[in-house]
């Protein structure tokens, strides 16, 4: 326990910085919540959602999990989808991955044991699914990174196909899913270029995005 008397101190100096700089942010935080974001990222403590985004508390609702992955049976994954389009009335859902992501990685190599195999084996579903690609691509790294971005889209895609995303474009309401990608070596996020904001440009703008992957031969790492 000694070790975590740290945190508590971290926690009583941030607390008190924060109120230096605005008196008020604790109180008119704790009678409601508007972030107008939701981030699905990866669990990874590199990968802090709110401070690689310059976003305070308050301002971006977040959901982790190894490998950023969105499955259609993760009730805990699905209710924060649904809360945040439909009590939160977010309009933004980020899908944020990152190179030499440990959970990619393990499913690349199969190198995974125990429990995480079978979450894990979500990620080898979608190298089996561009498997000729991925086999065309002789450099590991490479490769490594490919799976990296290809697994973000696929991710986009399974938000994209949820009963909450679903709902709210039949109500037509403002929602877009993007795919975003971080850098840890350079602390810089990239843009995908697979922001879907309706049902019909879920295939088409994916597709594309892809594509774009199939073509790229860029090494982010290493
Ligand atoms: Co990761």
């Amino acid at each position: 326990m000694g070790n975590l008397n740290t945190l508590f101190e971290n926690n009583k100096n941030w607390s008190q910085q924060i109120q230096l700089d605005d008196p008020q942010f604790f109180t008119r935080l704790a009678n409601q919540q508007n972030p107008k974001y939701l981030w699905i990222g990866c669990s990874d403590s590199r990968v802090p959602a709110n401070e690689l985004v310059g976003l305070m508390p308050g301002e971006v609702f977040v959901h982790r999990n190894v490998a950023n992955l969105v499955n259609h049976t993760d009730f805990n994954c699905l209710s924060v989808i649904q809360y945040a389009i439909e009590a939160l009335k977010i309009e933004e859902i980020i899908v944020c991955g990152h190179y030499r992501c440990g959970g990619i990685h393990e499913a690349m190599e199969n190198s995974c044991k125990g429990l995480v195999n079978n979450w894990l084996r979500h990620v080898q579903d979608i190298e089996f699914l561009h498997k000729s690609f991925l086999e065309s691509v002789d450099d590991q790294t490479e490769k490594y990174d490919r799976l990296c971005e290809l697994n973000i889209i696929e991710q986009v895609r399974n938000v994209c196909r949820t009963t909450p995303a679903g709902s709210a474009w039949d109500e037509e309401k403002s929602l877009t899913v993007h795919g975003w990608i971080y850098n840890l070596s350079n602390g810089l996020l990239h843009d995908l270029g697979v922001s879907v904001s309706g049902k019909e440009e879920i295939m088409p703008v994916t597709d594309r995005g892809i594509e774009a992957v199939y073509a790229r031969k860029e090494r982010f790492h290493g």
